[in-house]
């Protein structure tokens, strides 16, 4: 009898100690601390050595981290090029490509230890947000902008972006999410990481991999179609007819759903209030107000274990910081960088090729036939 599991649903991996998902109460949890409790509290830095190092830091500790981040900020001139070359292209392909050339240029990342893949890491992670904010520069011809080290993460990503100091609230709001983005277990992206590490590649080959995994519209690419679907709805009045025919037509509605989450995903609780108050700060308040119709119209689904996703607020909070549609997925990135890093460790600490079966059901019997005869 077959025992196969499409999508590897429910099929459990290997253990962790990274995060805690418990889908059916809506909880996530990284390193033994709810979400909820590290969201108001910690910063991106404090959340990326908690979740590469097991601890939260002491004040030490952290100065520490965050020095190393800051000092590896800066992206080499090979790989400015590169994007200035592939600026046109998707974003995800041109991310995609610059860090795999910041890789490649990076001689001293090549060997699949933790020893090797920690500091090589944290130079990625600080690396990615350069990366990202110089794509934004290059694709709209602007010149990109120099890291600066007197800003934390979130506040330089921002000041690499547009060219100038954020406020200390949009700052604020880009670490959340950042935060809310650093690690979700198994995803199929980390997935992708483990894979890779689990060949014993170099922590660079895992997070390619995980980068081209987390392009696709089931998984990073949502907040993106997100966006899409509230400019289409238009006014918060057409939401639900809107909705009605999404459904009939057998289609899936962008930013609801999710493998593991059949409750509320406490990810997208914490982003659909920082969405309510910044569009009514900034006067746009009509999004929101779109986003809300959507989710009432898609209350009768909640019976069936479809709550709105982290992907769901995601977009409208970045369009009113001014962040474009095309650059939602490598802000995907730039948070999630730290969990991809924390589960490649994990997998070199007591690694094993990953390599599942797949049940064969085609012909068994036939015979080689001469290009003639067929
Ligand atoms: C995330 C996702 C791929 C999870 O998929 P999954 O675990 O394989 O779940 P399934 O696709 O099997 O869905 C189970 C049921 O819920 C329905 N469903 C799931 N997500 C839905 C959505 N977004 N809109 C409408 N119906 C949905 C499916 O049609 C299916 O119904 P059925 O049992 O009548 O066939 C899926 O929910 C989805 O495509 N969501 C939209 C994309 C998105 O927002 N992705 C970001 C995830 S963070």
């Amino acid at each position: 009898m077959s025992s196969k599991a499409t999508g590897l649903k429910g099929v459990v991996l290997d253990e962790t100690r990274i995060a805690l998902i418990d889908g059916d109460e809506g909880k996530l949890v990284y390193r033994g601390y709810n979400i909820h409790d590290l969201a108001p509290h910690a910063s991106f830095e404090e959340v990326c050595y908690l979740l590469l190092c097991g601890s939260l830091p002491d004040g030490g500790q952290l100065s520490a981290f965050d020095a190393q981040l800051r000092a590896s900020r800066a992206i080499p001139q090979p790989v400015i090029e590169i994007i200035e070359r592939l600026k046109a292209a998707h974003p995800m392909d041109v991310l995609r490509t610059a860090v795999s050339a910041t890789v490649a240029l990076d001689e001293s990342s090549d060997d699949a230890t933790i020893e090797v893949a920690l500091p090589a890491g944290i130079r990625l992670i600080a690396q990615a947000a350069t990366i990202v904010a110089a794509m934004h520069r290059l694709r709209n011809g602007l010149e990109p902008v120099a890291p600066r080290d007197d800003l934390g993460h979130a506040a330089n990503f921002l000041y690499m972006m547009f060219g100038h100091e954020p406020s200390v609230e949009d700052a604020k709001i880009i670490d959340l999410d950042l935060v809310l983005h650093a690690e979700h277990s198994s995803n199929a992206s980390t997935f992708a990481a483990r894979v890779a590490a689990g060949t014993a590649a170099d922590i660079g080959s895992a997070i390619v991999a995980a980068i081209a995994t987390l392009k696709g519209p089931l998984h990073g690419g949502a907040a993106e179609a997100v966006q899409k679907t509230v400019e289409e709805i238009g006014d918060p009045d057409r939401a639900v007819e809107y909705i009605k025919d999404k459904i009939e037509a057998g289609e899936k509605v962008m930013g609801f759903g999710h493998r593991v989450y059949k409750n509320e995903d406490p990810r997208g609780q914490e982003l659909k209030g920082i969405a309510r108050d910044l569009g009514h700060k900034r006067g746009n308040d009509r999004w929101f107000q779109i986003l809300q119709q959507v989710e009432t119209a898609m209350e009768p689904y909640r019976a069936k274990g479809i709550y709105p996703n982290v992907d769901f607020y995601a977009g409208a909070v970045y369009s009113l910081l001014g962040i474009p549609e095309e650059q939602f997925i490598p802000m995907f990135v730039v948070g999630r960088m730290p969990g991809w890093v924390a589960h490649v460790l994990e997998q070199y600490e007591d690694n094993v090729l990953i390599r599942p079966l797949l049940e064969y059901t085609g012909p068994r019997h036939l015979r080689y036939k001469p290009i003639a005869e067929r």
